[in-house]
């Protein structure tokens, strides 16, 4: 499936892994076999060339774009070479690492791949931190259109930890208008171990929501939006969905009983479903590369998912200039609040 992904962040995804394509077809799939796992290539380029290149592929994709498969931990085949596109953070690569090198054979092959202004260059010095100094020696196999191919072999007796529960944290937060809860998080989660400022924002000026109401909190991550109206409101009927099935993970542990939905945007929600609130701290960012589809989405659609008199609450970068485009779909709109560069929006559906 195509991505819906336009612009900056459209052409950087495909200059990488048009870098890689172009190694493979170059140099063909490198000896020691021919078992190929490739993480977390969004656009699929990567994918079909290591498949062109006669590769035996295993995709494991973390996030579910454009409706994809998506799993929190890759399947459990060994493989002799992993394809690894660096991601945003260092902890979520610590965690990637340690997920791909738990499937790679010893004497197997760890590529990494990315733009050298997305941090590239510090890779190695990451992956000799994730690996507990194991894995030091790392190749520079190609540098072209500012991105480089990484290469280091996983040595034997590796010590990982090998398990998204490894990983799990529980840290306290202190959420505005319920108090302090316990919140499980992992790595290369949204505000990994605190609550963001703008979510905080958002729960201190949030107006009551009445029981029985039936609430999406949209882009949940590990959920603190959907814990905090689950502790103010016991009675409402929660829907959370994220694209990433490790928040989903987590939130399913925080939000206990709530319905927990995977997919991308509003492709994650039934059709038919409609919601008395819709909850958001939307994210502005795809991967490396700043992308609001996601933001423009959710205020496009809200006015058919909301039931009459429903409104839609969301807090986002004031410079992202959002009040216009809610004027335009919406009779009703409210500026709740609008503190250290975060605006809180409320819009009240017909
Ligand atoms: C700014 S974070 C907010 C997380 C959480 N609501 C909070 O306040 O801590 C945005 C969240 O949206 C998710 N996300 C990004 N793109 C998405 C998409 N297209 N569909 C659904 N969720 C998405 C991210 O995985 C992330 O968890």
């Amino acid at each position: 499936m195509a991505s819906r992904r336009t612009g900056a962040a459209a052409e950087r995804e495909q200059r990488v892994a048009e870098v890689v394509a172009g190694w493979l077809d170059r140099q063909g799939l490198p000896p020691g076999g021919d078992r190929v796992l490739v993480v977390d290539d969004e656009d699929g380029g990567v994918e079909r060339a290591v498949a062109g290149a006669g590769g035996k592929l295993r995709a494991w994709r973390r996030r579910a774009w454009e409706g994809r498969a998506a799993r929190p931990w890759p399947a459990e085949d060994e493989v002799d070479l992993a394809l690894v596109r660096l991601p945003r953070g260092w902890m979520d690569l610590a965690m990637q690492l340690d997920a791909t090198l738990s499937r790679l054979r010893p004497g197997g092959r760890l590529w990494l791949y990315g733009g050298n202004d997305e941090g590239i260059k510090s890779a190695p010095r990451h992956l000799a931190e994730a690996t507990g100094g194991a894995m030091t020696e790392v190749e520079t196999l190609w540098i072209k259109q500012r991105t480089r191919i990484l290469e280091a072999l996983r040595p034997e007796g590796l010590s990982l930890r090998g398990a998204l529960e490894a990983w799990r944290e529980e840290v306290a937060l202190d959420l505005p208008g319920v108090g302090p809860r316990t919140v499980v998080s992992y790595p290369g989660l949204f505000a990994h171990g605190r609550l963001d400022e703008a979510s905080a924002l958002l729960l201190s000026v949030l107006p009551p929501v009445p029981p029985g109401a039936r609430v999406l909190d949209f882009g949940c991550g590990a959920g603190a939006l959907a814990m905090a109206v689950a502790a103010r409101q016991p009675v409402a009927k929660l829907f959370l969905c994220d694209v990433d099935t490790v928040a989903l993970v987590a939130a399913r542990q925080n939000v206990p009983g709530a319905q927990l939905l995977l997919g991308d945007g509003w492709g994650a929600v039934e059709l038919g479903a409609r919601f008395d609130l819709v909850l958001s701290n939307p994210p502005l960012h795809r991967g490396h590369a700043e992308d609001r589809g996601t933001l423009d989405a959710l205020v496009q659609q809200a006015p058919l998912r909301l039931v009459a008199g429903g409104r839609l609450v969301l807090v986002t970068w004031k410079v992202a200039g959002i009040s216009a485009m809610l004027g335009e779909r919406f009779d009703k709109v409210d500026l709740l609040a609008d503190a250290g560069g975060h605006q809180v929006w409320q819009a009240t559906a017909r």
